[in-house]
């Protein structure tokens, strides 16, 4: 098949299956909330000197700060762990008392804030208050001493999930006030090139994915970039409906998931059931050479989902050229997608932590900036395969 067959093939599929893709999404996106990025994602975790561990061993993160007893923080350590534009911060309770040990309990590990990086915290905190965010804390300066001054805000999102707002303009310190470097001790794993995160999903339960849509859309000033329907995103067994929200600039693109009614229990109903609340399920993180980092996280012992044979055997013919080949595709478990702007290779892993909640997409794009419409029949057979082996199916 041609590249132009194949993308009119694709581009077929999607309409007829019920995706709607709003290409002026961006333009329509509100400017009273500009965001530069992402400037962390902070984990509460049941023990964050072993999760920093799994990060820096298995996925190449380097550890560059520090935050606990020995920074004199009594209640909480924190590690802080970087590869190319991504942050991450792994965050245990010291005590049994308190937010982060009662976060730890009802949810398991998980996504406790996904931070933006802004120019100004005071205007970005009273632009969201204002249309109806709950604040999680007013704007602050944390004094940093010589190292300066680190300005930050919260508001709540779903769930107990945090958007912080942080401006490190005036600081020139560690991650925070509170903390100070690390020399890295070991090496990371090498040979891993993941850039930057690309989107963050939320799930949402039954009936709120609209409330979660203008959220994003009435206080944040997003706009809705695509709306994939149940009709299609489903399985036999079960369906879920999903929205991406972005803003101005493009840079923060975050689907919303509903679980829809099914035969059986969606992924999206077992993610609720095991997280005990709405919350972050995956984040995709970018790379420009998804074989090459697949191979190393595999040799390092990250676990992927895996897709039948079938799936590859038709591949070809419904994406066209994308570079690799399907062999590779097929060896490595990656998927491969395309639509009328081009095309994108992705792959999930199981989740990364004990209950079937939070997990890691990695994703290569060529001039797609959709998701991957074309794999959810067979992404969601996988993981009803597994939810089945976990007796959740
Ligand atoms: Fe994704």
């Amino acid at each position: 098949m041609t590249d132009t067959a194949a993308r009119s093939a694709a581009r077929g599929a999607a309409n007829q299956a019920g995706a709607r893709i709003d290409r002026d999404a961006y333009a329509k996106a509100g400017d009273f909330l500009p965001l530069q990025g992402i400037d962390h994602i902070e984990f509460w975790v049941g023990n964050a000197r072993q999760a920093s561990a799994y990060y820096r061993a298995l996925w190449g993160f380097s550890p560059v700060a520090f935050s606990g007893l020995e920074t004199k923080v009594r209640d909480r350590a924190s590690y802080v762990m970087v590869q190319n534009g991504i942050r991450l911060v792994l965050t245990a309770p010291l005590t049994p008392d308190g937010e982060i040990a009662e976060h730890v309990r009802a949810h398991g590990d998980g996504v406790h804030d996904i931070a933006f990086a802004v120019d100004d915290v005071e205007a970005a905190w009273r632009a969201t208050t204002e249309r109806g965010a709950v604040s999680a804390l007013a704007p602050t300066e944390l004094d940093g001493g010589a190292d300066g001054v680190l300005r930050k805000a919260s508001i709540r999102t779903y769930g107990e999930t945090l958007h912080s707002f942080v401006d490190r303009s005036a600081y020139h310190g560690a991650f925070a006030p509170g903390y100070r470097r690390v020399k890295a001790s070991a090496a990371a794993a090498g040979g891993l090139s993941l850039l930057e995160v690309d989107h963050c999903v939320g799930n949402v339960a039954l009936g709120e994915m609209d409330r979660s849509v203008a959220f994003y859309r009435d206080v944040m000033g997003f706009s809705q970039l695509i709306h994939y329907d149940d009709k299609v995103i489903h399985t036999d067994y079960s369906a879920l409906m999903s929205k991406v929200m972005t803003n101005g600039n493009g840079r923060i693109k975050f689907p919303i998931n509903e679980p829809a009614t099914g035969k059986k229990r969606s992924q999206i109903q077992e993610y609720l059931d095991w997280y005990g609340s709405r919350g972050c399920q995956h984040i995709a993180l970018r790379t420009e050479d998804i074989v090459g980092t697949v191979r190393r996280l595999r040799d390092n012992g990250v676990e992927f989902l895996g897709l039948p044979h079938e799936y590859y055997a038709t591949l070809a013919e419904r994406v066209g050229d994308v570079g690799v080949p399907i062999d590779t595709l097929e060896e490595l478990g990656i998927e491969a997608d395309r639509d009328e702007e081009g095309y994108l290779l992705q792959i999930f892993t199981r989740p990364v932590q004990d209950r079937p909640t939070f997990f890691f997409e990695i994703i290569e794009r060529h001039g797609s900036r959709g998701f991957g419409v074309g794999n959810f029949k067979a992404l969601f057979e996988a993981i009803e395969r597994e939810q089945a082996k976990r007796g959740n199916l």
